[in-house]
């Protein structure tokens, strides 16, 4: 069994551990992982935007991603986002493990169940990061000195451009606590997959309009807290799961795909 870290904004290797860039085919697309050497030869990097930031969050191939880790035998993962404020008990410098989405993205493909050969399902999404992840990132953060916020709502925008104060305002009306532009379908397709994803965000802004005059970017104590974040998920990866969850099971299937053989 594999384990994979997916890092966004701001990160594109983990110190101390050698990578070895490897293209892998997908039924959707060519996908650019990193792949640990020696003792990390368990853990796949996979930089979402590319390794120099290359693609937009609207553009982003995220299933042949997803299908890429899947085909090479990843099952638990942890993903990072840089995210902006919202909830105002969150500034930036905060990190916050994420237990649900609102999804405002669009036009992004969303399922590997796309009807005809493909099949048709409905993922269930009472809890749509893993559960057992959570808790276990939550145990172990205070050993890389991290505090986590233990439960929060990432709103996905599809960007590239930023909000504006009116939608912040709505966003927050609505539950959420952070904003970012790549949250889903990322967890979505995860879930699709039967695999077990959670994910820390970090906010590096106050969102549109929660403080007044243009958005800043927070850079101070950020490149500490990501090599913290790093340490945190590979000793999370690390550990057996400990607690009972639904990942393995929320697929259910109203027409299997063609080559199906369940
Ligand atoms: N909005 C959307 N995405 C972001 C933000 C934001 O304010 N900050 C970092 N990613």
């Amino acid at each position: 069994m594999r384990v994979a870290i997916i890092a966004g904004t701001g990160i594109y290797d983990i110190p101390g551990v050698e990578l070895k860039k490897q293209l892998v085919e997908t039924p959707y697309g060519q996908a650019l992982v990193h792949l640990g050497q020696g003792s990390a030869d368990h853990l796949v990097f996979l930089a979402r935007h590319g390794p120099e930031h290359h693609t937009p969050p609207h553009k982003i191939n995220y299933k042949a991603n997803i299908k890429a880790l899947q085909l090479l035998g990843v099952e638990k993962i942890l993903a990072a986002f840089a995210v902006g404020s919202i909830n105002p008990n969150i500034p930036p410098g905060g990190l916050v493990v994420l237990d649900d989405f609102l999804d405002f993205s669009s036009g992004r493909p969303l399922s590997f169940f796309d009807g005809g050969d493909s099949g048709v399902a409905h993922t269930e999404m009472s809890q749509p990061y893993c559960p057992a992840l959570r808790a276990q990132l939550l145990n172990l953060a205070p050993e890389f000195d991290l505090k986590l916020h233990p439960r929060s709502v990432y709103v996905c925008t599809n960007g590239p451009r930023f909000e504006t104060p009116a939608e912040i305002r709505m966003h927050g009306k609505l539950g959420g606590d952070v904003v970012g532009m790549t949250g889903v379908p990322e967890v979505t397709l995860t879930r699709e997959l039967n695999m077990h994803y959670a994910a820390v965000a970090l906010s590096i802004n106050w969102a549109a309009g929660v403080k007044p005059g243009a958005i800043e970017i927070v850079r101070e104590g950020i490149a500490e807290l990501r090599a913290k974040l790093l340490s945190l998920f590979i000793e999370t990866l690390q550990k057996p799961l400990a607690l009972d969850c639904n990942c393995q099971t929320s697929v259910m299937m109203m027409h299997p795909p063609a080559h199906h053989s369940g």
